[in-house]
């Protein structure tokens, strides 16, 4: 396989399950964090992970320390002067990737290939402003992402046909499924995903249903492992908002606009599991 050597950039909630799959498939991963305190919080949730598969039989003690010994951590971009390819996952704003994919063209060798795990943002905006566009893809993730089977690969106009075939397989030997999708906002999943959850809050707002019969009515009528609250409690408030006024400005379409009820609770702090408050709340983890 062409890619070998594997660089992660963040390694908050999706970039350390990034680093983790990347590792457990046998792939040499270096991650890095803006600091050391948030390298380790990231290193931990892998290590919290990987134990909690010790606990239940999934994998050996060996297993785990040989993975771990795969992760490398760094919190200098300079490092992933060797990697052959390098998936951003920091946070989502435009110019903090514009100014990562910027100091890491400037290190790593020109047949390098780059990814974004954007949920929202323009891969061929972001693949425009780098000296590499045609060896730049979208590889978005989905959360929690040891468990979650799917990753969608993202082409652009300027995306090289070997080099999407390249990304493809680093992808199916995660193992992941893979979704092709071309680049525009919300790609495949959520492109279908967030009408609906904007939805399941328009039904609260009317008050059509309370927010656990609205979630047994998606869970048990239709076999979804949460309900759209919950949910949207899980993916984060301010997330949705954020990605929905994105999708709502590109297409200008009424199904892809925020409602007023999630302005409200994202202005309240109300951003759900994380904040401890979202349309349920939560204490030591548990939905109270
Ligand atoms: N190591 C190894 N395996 C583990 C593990 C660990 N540390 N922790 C859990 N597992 C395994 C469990 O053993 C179990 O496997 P079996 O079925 O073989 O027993 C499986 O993973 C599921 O774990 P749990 O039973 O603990 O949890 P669950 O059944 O409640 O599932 C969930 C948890 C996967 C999160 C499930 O609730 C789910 O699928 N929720 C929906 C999540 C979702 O929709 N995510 C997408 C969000 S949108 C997004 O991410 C995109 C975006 O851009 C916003």
């Amino acid at each position: 396989m062409a890619i070998q050597k594997v660089g992660v950039v963040g390694c908050g909630l999706m970039g350390s399950g990034i680093v983790q799959v990347a590792a457990q498939a046998g792939f040499d991963v270096r991650v890095s964090e803006v600091d050391d305190a948030a390298l380790a919080r990231g290193l931990a949730r892998i290590d919290k992970f990987l134990a909690a598969g010790v606990e239940k039989g999934k994998l050996t003690a060996e297993q785990k320390s040989a993975i771990q010994g795969r992760i490398h951590g760094t919190t200098e971009l300079k490092d992933f002067a060797d990697r052959d390819f390098i998936i951003e996952a920091a946070i989502e704003s435009l110019a903090a990737k514009h100014e990562v994919f910027a100091a890491l063209d400037a290190v790593v060798a020109p047949g390098a290939i780059f990814a974004s795990n954007t949920s929202s943002l323009s891969i061929t905006e972001l693949a425009a402003k780098t000296g590499r566009p045609a060896r730049f893809v979208g590889l978005h993730f989905f959360n929690p992402v040891p468990l979650m089977q799917l990753v969608e690969v993202v082409k652009t106009p300027m995306t090289d046909g070997a080099v999407f075939a390249d990304v493809t397989a680093f992808a199916a030997a995660l193992p992941k499924v893979v979704v092709a999708a071309q680049d525009t906002p919300g790609f495949v999943v959520n492109r279908l995903l967030v009408p609906y959850l904007l939805d399941a809050i328009r039904v609260l707002e009317a008050g059509v249903a309370s927010r656990e019969d609205i979630d047994n009515g998606m869970k048990l009528g239709c076999g979804h492992p949460m309900g759209p609250l919950t949910l949207l409690d899980f993916v984060g408030l301010d997330t949705t908002y954020y990605i929905a006024n994105i999708m709502f400005d590109e297409f200008k379409e009424p199904r892809f606009a925020p409602p007023p009820l999630l302005k409200r609770m994202v202005l309240a702090g109300w951003h759900g599991k994380k904040s401890g408050r979202g349309f349920y709340e939560y204490g030591a983890g548990q939905a109270r």
